[in-house]
């Protein structure tokens, strides 16, 4: 029985797994606090984590019906994230370790994402038994990146963003149209009726020999086609069309990269996770051009997409069968961890 905490970013969460079964997932986000905003307030963040943190982890263990006496280990995202965010819930982890006698394990947020694909359900559980190597897509508001994973807990980071994610770029697109934080649910909603050909936006990077992204450029070519058409995000269905025409551009380019790392590396399965893969466009058209491929598609459950403490909590508990993961009694949260610092593959 394990415990697990994430609070690297806006959601604070707190998990209990058993045998790679996910007893509880309780998450309580704080994007309502920050749309006013507009964006992450880490201060805000920190508090509101402290504040919920105890809430939420007692909220899981009455939920899965065990005590903290049940608990075999506790584990924390260690990083990447907002550092004093982090600070919350690793040293929280740590505490309660010490106390019941535990190790604590601390877990690279991005690692916990990109082996979520592989939890489902009903009950949600780990999937071990169906792992294959697979190219990985990790793309959320923070982070945008394809990773091979040669093995269970074997990876090699192919690229990421240089510059903005693409959730950032949804939300930033939202923001210019007028829509409300984050943006990136409200645009692929209206998308859903709009024509995705509309307008032509650029893919960033698409045809470049490297597996990089870029979405900065995206945006400002948004905020230039929309100082030439002054108003039209105010006519209902032009703004459906934007939306759809820039969602086409994002997804196309996210698709188009990952499986063309997947062919060049003859890697015969995808995944895809992070709070952009819930997107509707991202999941349909992935799934039509895997099938058409012959490829393996595994998606993140929705539930499990946007940040949550479960996937922290499964990727520990395998590492702590491996003895991997633990951390020292004093070691420090790493807000900068970077994914590549783990590869354990050339
Ligand atoms: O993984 P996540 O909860 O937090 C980060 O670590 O960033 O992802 C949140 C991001 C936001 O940028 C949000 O706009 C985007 O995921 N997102 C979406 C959709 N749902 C969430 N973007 C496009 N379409 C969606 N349906
Ligand atoms: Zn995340």
């Amino acid at each position: 029985m394990l415990l697990a905490l994430e609070t690297s970013c806006d959601e604070t969460s707190a998990a209990v797994i058993h045998d790679g079964v996910i007893l509880a997932n309780v998450v309580s986000s704080q994007i309502r606090l920050h749309a006013e905003y507009g964006g992450v307030v880490p201060e805000l963040a920190t508090r509101e984590h402290l504040r919920n943190l105890l809430p939420v982890a007692r909220a899981a263990l009455r939920q899965a019906g065990v005590t903290p006496r049940d608990l075999r280990a506790v584990a924390a995202t260690r990083g990447p994230g907002l550092p004093a965010a982090l600070r919350a819930g690793f040293t929280a982890a740590q505490a309660a370790a010490y106390v019941l006698g535990v190790p604590c394990l601390g877990i690279h947020h991005h690692e916990a994402h990109l082996y979520s694909p592989w939890i489902s359900g009903p009950p949600l559980r780990a999937d071990w038994g169906a792992f294959q190597p697979n190219v990985s897509l990790i793309v959320s508001g923070g982070h945008t990146m394809l990773v091979h994973v040669r093995a269970e807990l074997e990876h090699m980071v192919l690229g990421s963003t240089l510059d903005d994610a693409a959730g950032e770029a949804f939300d930033k697109v939202s923001k210019l149209v007028g829509l409300p934080y984050p943006g990136g649910p409200v645009l692929d909603r209206l998308a859903e009726e709009g024509r995705a050909d509309a307008y032509d936006f650029p893919r960033p990077l698409l045809y470049e020999p490297h597996d990089d992204f870029s979405f900065s450029g995206l945006k400002t070519s948004v905020r230039v086609f929309l100082q030439k058409h002054p108003g039209l995000a105010d006519d209902p269905q032009a703004l459906r069309n934007l939306c759809a025409s820039v969602r086409a551009a994002i997804v196309e380019t996210l698709i188009g990269k990952t499986l063309r790392a997947a062919r060049r590396l003859g890697v015969r399965c995808v995944t895809a996770s992070g709070g952009v893969t819930c997107n509707r466009a991202l999941r349909r058209d992935l799934a039509t051009k895997c099938a058409q491929l012959g490829l393996t598609l595994r998606l993140a459950e929705p539930s499990l997409c946007t940040d949550n403490a479960a996937m922290v909590g499964i990727l520990a508990e395998r590492q702590f069968g491996r003895g991997l993961g633990i951390s020292e009694r004093d070691a420090e949260p790493e807000p900068g961890w970077s994914l590549e610092s783990l590869q354990r593959v050339g």
